[in-house]
């Protein structure tokens, strides 16, 4: 579709007409969070576990969770545009106000933005993407669990690994591996899935949370821990998840093969189990 429907504040309108204030707080300073949820055969996945987590992002910022039903306007975009695979991308800013000054005035209107996007629809028997990635420093603050529109240094990290002609960069904060770029990693070693502990240094991804329940009910043993970028490397599978990369193997990291370089075996299990 050319010019889809969006919705912006209350109304629903071709994307080509949704304009906001250039004196938007989410436009001058990243003051404002998102989501990003994924619709399979025209349904949300965790679409509870998303606004449980935009509560979370909001309440951490002071922003006023919107008093509109996020989830029925998504469904009615994914019904206008007739989607069946698709990702829905919400964002809350703290809005536009008469003048650029730091501190927002406390009857400030938040900015809600919503869209829908065609996915090509996910092709199960086909298994996990085989990814490659690069490893940077992780440079983003210290509060990576609340999901703001602040992404340069994300951006910056995922343009490096373009170059480098990987889909993805593994961030480290002094050789403790964090997470991707916009992506939750996990790895595997002797048959246990490790992951970052869910704190302030990684977001809190939805898909990584349904992974981990999914291995559990599995007898998967799982363990949220911090790893090193030397274990990883040493790790007998190393995969990505996330909301539109839904479970990705990776093959290779800074152009050394994991294992045989190959997607493994849990990699694709958990796969298969997440749209089971
Ligand atoms: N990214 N880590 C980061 C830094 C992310 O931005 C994301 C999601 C994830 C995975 O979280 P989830 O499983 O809840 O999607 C982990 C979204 C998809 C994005 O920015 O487009």
């Amino acid at each position: 579709m050319d010019d889809p429907t969006v919705y912006l504040n209350g109304t629903f309108l071709p994307l080509s007409q949704a304009k906001v204030s250039v004196l938007d707080r989410g436009f001058l300073f990243g003051d404002g969070i998102y989501e990003v949820l994924f619709y399979h055969r025209g349904k949300p996945i965790a679409a509870a576990d998303h606004i449980a987590r935009l509560k979370h992002s909001l309440n951490e910022v002071g922003i006023a969770y919107p008093d509109v039903d996020l989830l029925a306007i998504s469904n009615e975009l994914i019904a206008k545009q007739q989607l069946s695979d698709a990702k829905v991308y919400w964002q809350i800013t703290r809005g536009a106000e008469a003048v650029r000054y730091h501190v927002p005035k406390p009857d400030t209107k938040p900015t809600i933005f919503i869209m829908a996007e065609y996915e090509k629809p996910v092709d199960i028997d086909a298994g996990p993407a085989a990814v490659k990635a690069i490893t940077l420093p992780d440079l983003r603050w210290h509060r990576c669990d609340i999901k703001s529109l602040l992404l340069l240094p994300n951006c910056m990290a995922k343009m490096q690994a373009k170059q480098a002609g990987c889909a993805e960069a593994i961030l480290h904060r002094d050789g403790v591996v964090t997470e991707g770029t916009s992506t939750s990693l996990l790895i595997v070693k002797d048959g246990k899935l490790v992951t970052h502990p869910a704190n302030h240094w990684i977001l809190g991804g939805i898909t990584r949370l349904n992974l981990i329940a999914i291995a559990k009910e599995h007898d998967i043993d799982v363990c949220e821990a911090t790893f090193t970028v030397e274990d990883m490397m040493a790790a007998d599978e190393v995969m990505l998840g996330g909301t539109t990369t839904l479970v990705a193997g990776v093959t290779h990291v800074d152009n050394t093969p994991i294992n045989d370089g190959q997607v493994g075996p849990i990699t694709r299990q958990l796969f298969q189990w997440y749209f089971a």
